[in-house]
């Protein structure tokens, strides 16, 4: 089935236009892929926050291109119309151009649609090499986790004028070298803002404000399944956690009580002739 958005059509979402902002999640499974398709997502994010969120790590730079491979394929097995983004993770793009165009293709190869990946001005050459091999790249600028030993923590970025000049810059430096869109995260609403002005590719937040062309949210904060607590940008719609301790606490509790299974939930011999 055709995707309800392509990648040249995202290409040109933008708000100023009188379109309405994308709505981004990420996704690491076909079971939750089959619901935020089913509620209507423009796109899914196979993000390295699978490992926070599904494989217990404590941080992105631990997982593997294997890892998003595995779980860009599971994404993809719920054939879902959102485009699929997976993302590069720390070091699959940071040695050769040549390591980076491969890497990117073993997602496409998985199911994605697109790639995403993290920074500026230092990657323009493979971004370049990426799009060449047909390979749409998505942008991520501001506070980006994979840098966070070089950014001395996991803090909000472009905060003065000097820092807000050069991410305006990199954001313009990736339209320039064939991004389709770019996530800016952890940035103040104001520089969102003016970056979302000035360039023509759509800007997805997180930790950025309203103004951006879309905005994306880790699915696991969404419902509550979130493994740490959450920083203030994140707006929690539901408690899963809580439903799922309940349910499989109310199962263990119908086990010891000899509740479950009855006898209609039991299979029985054929009655004898
Ligand atoms: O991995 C991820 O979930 C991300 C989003 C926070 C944009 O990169």
């Amino acid at each position: 089935m055709a995707h309800a958005l392509t990648v040249p059509s995202i290409a040109t979402h933008k708000r100023r236009s009188g379109r309405d902002p994308l709505v981004m999640v990420t996704a690491y499974d076909t079971p939750f892929t089959r619901i935020v398709d089913e509620a209507g997502v423009d796109l899914i994010l196979v993000g390295d926050s699978v490992g926070n969120n599904v494989l217990g790590l404590e941080s992105t730079l631990e997982v593997t291109i294997a890892d998003i491979v595995h779980h860009t394929r599971a994404v993809r097995r719920a054939r879902p119309h959102a485009l699929v983004i997976a993302d590069m993770v720390w070091m699959s793009y940071h040695t050769t151009t040549e390591a980076a165009v491969l890497n990117a293709a073993e997602l496409i190869r998985a199911g994605a649609d697109a790639v995403k990946l993290e920074g500026g001005a230092r990657r323009v050459r493979v971004i370049e090499a990426i799009v060449a091999a047909e390979i749409p790249v998505m942008g991520h600028l501001g506070l980006t986790p994979q840098s966070v030993h070089m950014m001395g923590g996991l803090r909000v970025q472009g905060r003065d004028e000097a820092a807000a000049k050069l991410l305006l810059r990199d954001a313009e430096l990736l339209a320039e070298a064939g991004c389709f869109a770019v996530v800016l995260e952890g940035i103040p609403r104001e520089l969102a803002a003016t970056v979302t002005e000035a360039i023509d590719i759509p800007t997805i937040g997180i930790g950025a404000g309203p103004d951006t062309d879309g905005q994306v949210l880790v699915l696991h904060d969404i419902l509550g399944l979130g493994s740490s607590a959450s920083p203030k940008f994140v707006r929690r719609y539901a408690d899963l956690a809580e439903v799922a301790r309940e349910a499989v606490a109310s199962f263990g509790a119908d086990v010891r009580a000899l509740r479950f299974p009855s006898d209609e939930e039991s299979y029985h011999a054929p009655k004898p002739n």
